[in-house]
């Protein structure tokens, strides 16, 4: 296309909101209504000012494919990160573009795939058994709160070599602090904000992780993730410098446990509020495992918890969507979109597109089973993103999510407290605004259906 014809392109519709913050706060609130409001608007391409910075949307299956399969070199993932997470993270595998993250991609992947995962297992399975043992002798508590420290539990002992509950909790406390500080931007460092709190935090976990990584120098690899990435090599047979590496645990850490967390509370909620769903799930575990544990192989073979995964994938994404600096200026929809502003792929909105699924507000794990077959259209279901930056940990988290599910469902009854508000919270973790409030008590041995 000529330089000319591309300039006399139209920007796409839209507002810019407040100066700076422009419309970053609806959009925190309710990130499916603010595009879906705009889709009806302006359809599939507008634009946006969030975080400080113009945004163009691009919705739609097509819009994703072209966003994370096809047009990879217009991007930059680093630059759609805002700067308190660059410049709290650093380097690691999400903020990195080009053939830097193609070598820490190609380091990082086979430690969370294939044979790799076995070794995880037992690790899932023995902490998922001792943390929900604890929740049943306390009778009740927010599910959102005891999947956390099970996620991290299972997260540092696997990343971070911790031996025993105490030393993850040491760990628990820190990295709280720096996550609270991810999303509270201005990235300045004034005493006592979020973001000064997780600079300080980020410091001693840097300074903690150099300490554990330099132990774990002087001993055999181990078997668990940290072993694994300390023994990766690139194709020059160079492993990670330090440096790199804690960036990479922290961004593992990061994004390997908060979305976890968020998607099993969905998966409780939707299962409680679902009775009949419940039942038919736990008559499935019920045949394929009885009382458990079980093996990897059965894992693989659960044709309802993976269409309810789905289903909760679906309605309720974690991340509610991508984004990415433009790095090259580009016509799309037969708009312009410059360099230098940012551009952001809905997750939640194509998740509910009417398009795509039918009655899209409706928990409906059935639509994934033949003959329907839903989602199958590609880059419909993305709620671990898509193409070469795919979530890294895909596999690892529908282990541990399979595993969790499969044992709280035969070994325990739930009911949800009355009166609490389940309305969605999005920021810094999508969770129910009172966190799905439970009681939890054994379920009978009798190995019948309820
Ligand atoms: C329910 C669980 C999870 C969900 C819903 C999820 C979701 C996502 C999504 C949507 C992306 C793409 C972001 C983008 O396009 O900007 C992503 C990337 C990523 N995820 Fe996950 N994730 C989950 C679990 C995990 C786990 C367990 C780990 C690590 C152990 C992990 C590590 C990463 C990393 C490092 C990336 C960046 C990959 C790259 O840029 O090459 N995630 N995840």
């Amino acid at each position: 296309m000529a330089v000319s014809v591309f300039d006399s392109l139209p920007l796409p519709p839209g507002a810019q909101g407040w100066p700076w913050i422009g419309e970053t706060i609806p959009w925190v609130r309710d990130p499916l209504a603010f595009a879906q409001q705009r889709y009806e608007r302006y359809g599939p391409v507008w634009r946006t000012h969030l975080m400080g910075r113009p945004c163009a949307v691009l919705l739609g299956a097509e819009a994703n494919r072209f966003m994370l399969g096809t047009h990879l070199h217009l991007f930059s993932s680093r630059d759609g990160w805002g700067k308190p997470i660059t410049s709290l993270i650093g380097d690691g595998l999400s903020l990195i573009d080009g053939a830097e993250h193609r070598r820490h991609r190609r380091m990082i992947q086979p430690a969370l795939h294939g044979a790799m995962l076995g070794r995880y297992f037992e690790v899932m399975q023995q902490l998922t058994a001792e943390h929900s043992a604890d929740w049943s002798r306390r009778g009740q508590l927010k599910l959102f709160d005891g999947f956390k420290h099970l996620s991290f539990d299972i997260a540092a002992r696997l990343m971070l070599g911790a031996r025993n509950q105490s030393e993850a909790r040491r760990f628990y406390d820190q990295f709280h602090l720096f996550t609270g500080g991810l999303f509270a931007p201005p990235a300045w460092k004034l005493p006592g904000t979020p973001y000064a709190k997780a600079w300080t935090a980020g410091q001693s976990l840097r300074r903690t992780l150099q300490a554990v990584i330099a132990e774990r120098r002087a001993q055999p690899p181990g078997d668990d993730l940290l072993g694994l990435l300390l023994d990766s090599r690139d194709d020059q047979g160079v492993g990670f410098s330090d440096a790199e590496l804690i960036d990479e645990l922290l961004v593992l850490l990061w994004a390997g446990h908060d979305t976890i967390t968020s998607l099993l509370t969905w998966v409780m909620y939707e299962l409680l509020r679902h009775p009949e769903i419940y039942a038919r799930l736990l008559d499935e575990q019920l045949q394929l495992v009885g009382d458990g544990p079980p093996t990897m192989a059965q894992l693989k073979q659960m044709p309802l918890l993976d269409r309810v995964l789905r289903e909760a994938e679906r309605l309720h994404p974690p991340a509610p969507g991508g984004f990415r600096g433009v790095v090259a200026p580009f016509e799309y929809g037969g708009y312009r979109i410059p360099a230098g502003w940012t551009v952001m792929y809905s997750i939640v909105w194509t998740h509910h597109m009417p398009e795509l699924w039918h009655e899209p507000a409706r928990f409906d794990p059935d639509r994934f089973a033949p003959p329907r077959e839903e989602g199958k259209k590609p880059f419909a279901l993305i709620g671990f993103g898509g193409g070469p930056r795919v979530c890294v940990g895909l596999a690892f988290a529908q282990m541990q999510m399979r595993i969790v599910v499969s044992h709280l469902v035969r070994m325990y009854r739930f009911t949800l407290a009355p009166n609490q508000d389940f309305r969605p919270v999005a920021v810094p973790t999508k969770m129910p605004k009172d966190g799905l409030m439970t009681t939890v008590e054994p379920r009978t041995k009798n190995l019948e259906p309820r």
